[in-house]
């Protein structure tokens, strides 16, 4: 695996590779690094499916709210590049902010027909212009065939769609199945600040939506959502931030199943001072 550190070289090593084969397919799974099962599927996905595989890590300052979140994200690159080798991914790209956000750089604001201000964006705002400022910035460097996201950030997988549209990039957008830990729990980065025991506990996240999606058949929405929510919240050390359940375009809240050709529900629950985001499909 190449380990690249700045732009310039990050797109002379492309068009070299592109030169010598200009129907080279690039494929490209976006990071901020503590690597694990689930950003692994992408890379395989990737690797299959790519004759180049490009990784970035970066931990994306302008799409955190909170500077402490910012400073006490986990950063453990040595594993990161050991299981990227192990997993035969092509380049990582390693820049320090500098490259990704030169001095004359100036953040931009996208016409996100509102799909970032809701939800997830309402809990965290700016956090979806954030990721789609450098999400612009490694897709102009990078150019790649293929864009590798996880299905754990749902709102953020409609957002990228929107954004390539709007930047009328030709990058298709892959999403794959969340991960999950041995118990149920959506892999995340953040999974390593909780407990062992909470580790496991934190599962029951993941029953409320598989028996959710049950309920909203014989409950319908409303009913279902309630039984829902009142079973996140009666669980020891939980707080719900929300659970909503949504079309899967425009991220409308729906009342009836029927309202719409896909639906989803997306949650976020805090759990040992952690915010664990799930979702599932309720109808696809
Ligand atoms: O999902 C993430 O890890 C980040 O939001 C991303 C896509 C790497 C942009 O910084």
């Amino acid at each position: 695996m190449q380990l690249i550190k700045t732009a310039d070289f990050l797109t002379k090593h492309l068009s070299f590779l592109r030169t010598e084969d200009k129907n080279v397919t690039v494929g490209f799974i976006p990071t901020m690094g503590a690597l694990h099962a689930g950003h692994l599927s992408l890379v395989e996905e990737s690797v299959k499916q790519n004759d180049v595989t490009v990784c970035s890590i970066f931990v994306n300052p302008t799409q955190f709210g909170e500077e402490q979140d910012l400073v006490t994200y986990p950063k453990p690159i040595a594993d990161d590049i050991r299981l990227l080798t192990e997993a035969n991914c092509t380049v990582l790209f390693l820049p320090p902010v500098e490259e990704v956000y030169p001095k004359a750089y100036k953040h931009k604001t996208y016409a996100l027909d509102g799909l970032d201000l809701k939800i997830e964006g309402a809990s965290r705002p700016g956090h979806f212009q954030g990721v789609c400022n450098v999400l612009d910035r490694l897709f102009t460097l990078i150019e790649p065939t293929n864009a590798y996201f996880g299905q754990k950030d749902f709102q953020q997988t409609v957002v990228v769609k929107k954004l390539v549209e709007l930047i009328n990039s030709p990058t298709k957008i892959c999403v794959l199945p969340i991960a999950r830990e041995p118990h149920g729990l959506a892999m995340s980065s953040r999974n390593t600040r909780l407990s062992d025991q909470g580790r496991k506990n934190a599962a029951f996240i993941y029953r409320a939506l598989q028996q959710l999606k049950e309920d909203v058949v014989t409950l319908g929405v409303t009913k279902a959502l309630d039984k829902a929510k009142q079973f996140i919240n009666a669980q020891k050390g939980a707080s719900l931030d929300y659970l909503v359940i949504v079309d899967t375009d425009t991220l409308e809240e729906v009342d009836n199943l029927g309202d719409s050709n896909s639906v989803a529900a997306l949650t976020v629950v805090e759990y040992e001072g952690v915010r664990l985001l799930d979702n599932i499909y309720l109808k696809a």
